[in-house]
């Protein structure tokens, strides 16, 4: 694979970043995932406004352009021959030469990294056909999760805890209601209204969720912002979550009980197919 590292394409094992860099050290740096489904960008700018606002919100200098930005996604889907899967970028506050718990003075250079995944037939994925199972668990992350930080162990710890249950994936709870999955955002559907989080500083202001959103009130769909408990979501009619890899992904299971039928519902589905209609 060849991976971009400040400027340069290179062969990742020839890639280099410092061991002394913040990333590596403090987890003080801010990522973004966009999906690429038959050569093309999905949701591009979006990923690139709620980018600078993660940087402006850590007070990370802005290492590039959008343009730079966009010409760079371009040119790794091109050179490693992705037709669908994702470009992973990074930016950190890069190297200040030491530790140091204090920010760098300004001037510091942030390292930027970018790497494409490729996952061919990434829109097809079968478990949109089965859903996904999820289990709870408490959601014991910091209190700014609506900055996109490399700081990803907790969510780690969840998806491992959902795997060792059996599970697809986590939703984390907090004060008795979802915040969201370990790396979605979490929806339930009654009848014909969609219910899922406000934004605040709890959850992450997907981008997908943003689009989503636009789309379900496009189609008559009532949206209702506000919190709910794990014991809504299972009495619930359907639930899913949606990301920029897993799109909308229906969810089936929550704990021990089965959501509506327990098998992939009709709102979920349709929202999944307006998703990808309209992106592509
Ligand atoms: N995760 N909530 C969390 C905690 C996330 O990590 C993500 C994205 C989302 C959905 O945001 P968006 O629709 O903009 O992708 C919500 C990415 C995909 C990841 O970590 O791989």
């Amino acid at each position: 694979r060849t991976v971009y590292v400040n400027g340069e394409y290179l062969p990742e094992d020839q890639a280099r970043v410092s061991v002394f860099d913040r990333g590596f050290l403090m987890a003080d740096g801010v990522y973004e995932v966009v999906s690429v489904l038959g050569g093309k960008l999905i949701d591009f700018a979006g990923h690139m406004v709620r980018l600078r606002r993660s940087l402006s919100e850590l007070a990370i200098a802005e290492p590039l352009t959008d343009d730079d930005y966009l010409a760079a996604h371009r040119e790794l889907i091109a050179r490693n021959d992705i037709t669908d899967g994702l470009v992973y970028l990074q930016v950190t506050r890069g190297n200040p030469g030491d530790r140091d718990f204090a920010y760098p003075p300004e001037g510091t250079t942030p390292t930027v990294v970018m790497f494409t995944q490729s996952k061919p037939g990434l829109a097809d994925a079968p478990a949109a056909r089965t859903g996904w199972t999820v289990v709870s668990v408490p959601d014991l992350r910091w209190g700014r999760r609506d900055i996109k930080t490399v700081q990803l162990l907790y969510p780690s710890m969840a998806k491992m805890e959902a795997k060792a249950r059996g599970a697809d994936d986590a939703w984390m709870v907090e004060e008795g209601r979802v915040t969201e999955g370990t790396s979605n955002n979490a929806y339930i559907v009654r009848g014909n209204t969609i219910i899922t989080r406000e934004l605040s500083h709890d959850i992450l202001h997907g981008i997908t969720r943003a689009a989503v959103l636009r789309f379900a009130a496009e189609a008559q769909m009532q949206v209702e912002e506000r919190a709910f408990t794990i014991d809504e979501a299972q009495q619930a009619d359907e639930a899913f979550v949606t990301s920029a890899s897993a799109f909308v992904m229906p969810v089936v299971r929550i704990d021990d009980a089965a959501v509506g039928s327990g098998t992939v519902g009709p709102v979920a589905t349709r929202l999944r197919e307006i998703y990808l209609e309209e992106s592509l």
